[in-house]
């Protein structure tokens, strides 16, 4: 079989067909034909994860159902609380991972466990957040998706925060061959069990040039006290050739649209905030520099703040939503499975004698 040579990366080349989610000829994001902003506009996030695992919105009958599944996992395996106690480390998507990856789960078929999986993070985040603060978990609440997910983040309950929380998690739930979906589809493709997968994507998009991104943003954003010192930052880091985090993506080049939309949701919670200024002041020098757009985790960091969620919560909050992309990736790639086994060009060393 002869050979082809791709750019690094994988930049451009398409590995696979999928019918979950693509980004049109406008630059529109789409999950399963709809699109992404319009969804976060009108429905709920949990009516999404529905549509995007099984390809249609729910009947009343099916969503009642959907939210029962989520709820008979939303609890605490007793054991499980006890290694929480054991961890002293705080990063919580190191947490995330490892809790993930031992839970003692109660569903034998592949597609109950993904759902069960899914339904556990909130809770298993929100504990391994406030256990390894020395705090007491939280009692649970018989919330929707959203309004459960946001007191169970920031231990308040409020259903406007909650309102802006669900749309947030409608646009961080897919976005089709993603580096962290991509390590899920290489895992499921060795036919390894959905437990393996979604730790294989989580793994991966805790990295910061992916899902680790929104949690390095504030970081660099807070300190500054005008928009000219925020300039001057991202000028020095262009003189530098450093990059800026929340900056940049493989597919959007010009404009990433649920970064548009977050930033117009910041302008209705506060159009007058500091850290606005901030943002539309980096936003607009990486344009003029770099003519590179600011990503949706850029936004993201910034809405996430002003609705009261701790920053370490952040790339936990995208996985809590992501995974529901991750179970429909897991099952396209069982469909119409192919090991995903790439060639490499060796470049070593040959002939060495001992
Ligand atoms: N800051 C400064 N310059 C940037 C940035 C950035 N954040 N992102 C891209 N660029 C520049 C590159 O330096 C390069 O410029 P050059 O041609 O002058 O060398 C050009 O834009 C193309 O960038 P690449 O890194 O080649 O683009 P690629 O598609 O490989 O990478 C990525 C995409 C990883 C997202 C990149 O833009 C990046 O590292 N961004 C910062 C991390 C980040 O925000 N990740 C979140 C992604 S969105 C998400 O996960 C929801």
């Amino acid at each position: 079989m002869s050979e082809i040579e791709v750019p690094k990366g994988l930049n451009g080349v398409v590995v696979d067909e999928t019918a979950v989610a693509t980004t049109d000829d406008s630059g529109n994001l789409l999950y399963r034909g709809y699109r992404a902003v319009e969804l976060a506009e009108r429905v709920d996030a949990a009516d999404v994860a529905y549509l995007i695992v099984n390809d249609r919105l729910p009947s009343d009958s099916e969503r009642k159902e959907f939210a029962h599944r989520l709820k008979e996992h939303s609890g605490m395996d007793g054991k499980v609380s006890e290694v929480m106690k054991l961890l002293k480390e705080k990063d919580v998507m190191r947490n995330l991972r490892s809790i993930v990856s031992l839970y003692p789960y109660e569903s034998k078929d592949d597609s109950d466990l993904l759902l069960e999986i899914a339904a556990r993070f909130p809770r298993i985040i929100s504990d391994t957040f406030r256990i390894s603060r020395g705090q007491e978990p939280l009692e649970d609440v018989d919330a929707s998706f959203s309004e459960r997910l946001y007191y169970l983040f920031t231990g308040k309950k409020d259903a406007e925060k909650a309102r802006y929380l669900n749309k947030l998690l409608i646009l961080y739930m897919e976005h089709e061959f993603n580096a962290s979906t991509f390590a899920l589809r290489v895992t499921a493709s060795t036919l390894a069990d959905p437990v393996s997968s979604i730790v294989s994507a989580l793994a991966t998009l805790k990295g910061p040039l992916h899902g680790g991104a929104n949690a390095e943003i504030l970081d660099f954003f807070l300190g500054f006290k005008d928009e000219e010192e925020a300039r001057n930052y991202v000028d020095e880091k262009v003189a530098s050739k450093e990059k800026i985090m929340g900056f940049g993506h493989r597919v959007y080049k010009t404009r990433d649209p649920r970064a548009q939309f977050v930033k117009e949701e910041i302008r209705k919670m506060d159009k007058e905030a500091h850290i606005f200024k901030i943002a539309e002041a980096i936003e607009n020098r990486m344009w003029e520099k770099k003519k590179v757009p600011a990503n949706l985790d850029f936004y993201a960091a910034i809405y996430m703040h002003m609705l009261g969620i701790d920053q370490n919560l952040y790339t936990p909050l995208f996985a809590s939503s992501r995974v529901f992309g991750w179970i429909a990736h897991y099952n396209e790639q069982l469909e119409g499975n192919k090991i995903i086994r790439p060639s490499s060009r060796y470049v070593g060393k040959t002939g060495r004698e001992l």
